[in-house]
């Protein structure tokens, strides 16, 4: 390639990589908050990347784009991919991202490969973007995709892609038969994961519970510090480890309500 042509394609792409940088920063983020907050993260982890120039232009030859029409028509040059433990959590960072339509990002198009799987058997939740990139040249808006997809799914779709980069046109019919059954078993995955999931909300529900009910027996108890004598806080605290080794949320709940008097 030549010094110029290289310069022109860095000079385009400059935006792309800061936009992957900072819509990485921005989902990454959303985790962060969910963790620091002691909630269920629906994203589980984040990656980006700027199509390399060998694929934008096999891509523009492919579907016959001419060469300055590229950053109109290619849409995936930035991409952001988003994993998730369960196809749910999927469903709530699709409306992250709704949310956010019109206020840093705007949502272009979207195209549901989990209800509508791909013959290839290739299963994701894309969200087409145009972002505002601030350069030191003005604003410049620029397409983006957000690829929203479970660990299973994104495990298949590695295997898959590396496989087909690998045979190009040629994929043996073992092989192709080998990904088909593969991807039957990330979507089985996926469903037993769901029904795991189920469960473990559950659980967590009554953990939830359990601390709300002790942190309001603690604050009764500590309320009760000024009128109460020594010796009759003592007893209450006795009393509240007593029924807190025996772990009987029933009669815990009933000792909450002893000291409120409700
Ligand atoms: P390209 O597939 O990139 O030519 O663009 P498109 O306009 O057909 O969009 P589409 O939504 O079909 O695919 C966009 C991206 O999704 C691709 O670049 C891949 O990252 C991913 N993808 C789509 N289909 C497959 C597939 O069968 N296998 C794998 N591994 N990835 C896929
Ligand atoms: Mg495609």
């Amino acid at each position: 390639m030549e010094m110029q042509q290289q310069k022109d394609w860095k000079r385009m792409l400059l935006p792309y990589t800061q936009a992957v940088e900072e819509l990485k920063v921005k989902f990454k983020s959303i985790r962060k908050e969910f963790i620091a907050l002691d909630e269920y993260s629906p994203i589980e982890f984040v990656t980006g990347r700027v199509k390399k120039i060998s694929s934008i232009l096999e891509k523009a030859e492919k579907k016959s784009i001419p060469l300055d029409e590229i950053e109109e028509k290619i849409e995936d040059i930035a991409g952001i991919r988003i994993m998730c433990q369960f196809v749910e959590d999927i469903y709530r960072v699709i409306d992250i991202i709704r949310a956010r339509d019109r206020k840093d990002l705007v949502v272009v198009e979207e195209r549901d490969y989990i209800t509508n799987m791909k013959i290839s058997g290739y299963r994701s939740y894309h969200i087409i973007i145009k972002y505002p990139v601030q350069t030191g040249h003005g604003e410049k808006w620029i397409f983006a995709e957000i690829q929203i997809r479970t660990l299973a799914m994104n495990f298949w779709a590695t295997i898959e892609h590396s496989l087909r980069y690998k045979y190009k046109q040629n994929m043996p019919k073992h092989i192709q038969e080998r990904l088909n059954k593969a991807a039957e078993a990330a979507f089985l995955l996926d469903q037993e994961m769901a029904e795991i999931r189920e469960e473990v909300l559950k659980c967590q529900e009554s953990f939830q519970e359990e601390s709300n009910l002790i942190a309001d027996i603690f604050t009764s108890i500590q309320s009760l510090n000024t009128t109460k004598t020594k010796k009759d806080m003592n007893e209450i605290y006795e009393i509240f480890w007593a029924l807190w080794e025996e772990g009987d949320m029933v009669k815990l709940k009933e000792f909450s309500k002893t000291l409120t008097g409700k």
